[in-house]
């Protein structure tokens, strides 16, 4: 039941945005692969879900933490070490994606995605990264997005930049703390079936939203959605040792969806 011999084995993990989602699917992989994680997100349904963990024989800690405010970061990290002792990974997960029209919107929608994509991470790092020093070393994985680097919709403006952001914060922070062990690397995901997803979905159709995720699974090349699993799975390959070699990485994880060029095929 618990992951003794899995690849995190005795590693103390920090996952943000574990509530639900992609956090949920990297939280539950990190517990299965030995790891003790503790779970931080806003509401009162991480520490629900790291209950569940627990039942199912992990070792797992949920916190309420606001990833937009630093003290409330630095509360996290003293939870974590208070709890396990140490940590060893950083997975920042929380973000937040709203659609919305560059010229009409209100900028507050701008400052709500500054500040949680990309100041969450900014934060969090900076609570966390010196408990990871002080262990000798150890990993933090960013949750960027195919968003940023390229863009298929409009409407994405403040989303895709906080996203592309978060891809030059890894390179900047896997450059200045190689010389201290610390690698951090960024994944990029298409589209994972989450509550967030489910809710654009149901936003672009509203009497069908079936029909919408149906439509962005047939313009995937692997002809589905990706889900918080697969992503669980690759956050801790690079979390652990056996990525001793990576840093300073953003891998795409997309079911090829920013693969084909322009095609000629159905026409
Ligand atoms: N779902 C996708 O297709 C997709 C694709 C690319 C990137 N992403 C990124 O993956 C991450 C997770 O997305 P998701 O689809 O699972 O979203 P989700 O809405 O299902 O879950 C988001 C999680 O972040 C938490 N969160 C939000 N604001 C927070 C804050 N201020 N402090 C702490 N926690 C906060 C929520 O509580 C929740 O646990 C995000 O960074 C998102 O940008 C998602």
């Amino acid at each position: 039941m618990t992951g003794n011999a899995g690849k995190l084995s005795g590693k103390v993990a920090v996952v943000t945005g574990a509530s639900k989602g992609i956090g949920a699917g990297i939280a539950g992989v990190f517990a299965r692969q030995g790891a003790k994680v503790v779970l931080a997100a806003r509401g009162t349904g991480v520490l629900d879900y790291a209950q569940a963990l627990r039942d199912a024989g992990y070792e797992a800690t949920g916190v309420q933490c606001d990833v937009s405010d630093y003290q409330s970061c630095v509360a996290l990290a003293a939870k974590a070490v208070e709890t396990y002792g140490r940590i060893d990974v950083l997975d920042c997960n929380a973000g937040i994606c709203v659609l919305g029209d560059f010229l009409t919107s209100d900028d507050s929608w701008r400052d709500a995605h500054i500040d949680v994509n990309i100041k969450g991470a900014w934060n969090a790092c900076k609570a966390v990264i010196p408990e990871i020093i002080k262990v000798g070393g150890g990993s933090v994985v960013i949750t960027s997005s195919v968003t940023g680097d390229m863009v298929a919709d409009p409407g994405e403006a403040a989303y895709a930049m906080t996203k592309a952001a978060l891809v030059g914060l890894t390179k900047a922070l896997a450059r200045e703390f190689a010389d201290r062990n610390v690698r951090v690397n960024c994944i990029c995901p298409g589209y994972i079936r989450t509550p967030l997803v489910e809710g654009m979905a149901k936003q672009s159709d509203p009497d069908d939203p079936e029909r919408a995720i149906g439509a962005i699974a047939s313009a995937v090349p692997l002809g589905r959605l990706g889900t918080p699993e697969e992503c669980g799975e690759l956050c801790a390959f690079l979390a652990s040792d056996e990525a001793s070699y990576l840093t300073g990485t953003q891998v795409v994880i997309d079911g090829g969806s920013t693969l084909p060029e322009t095609t000629s095929m159905g026409q």
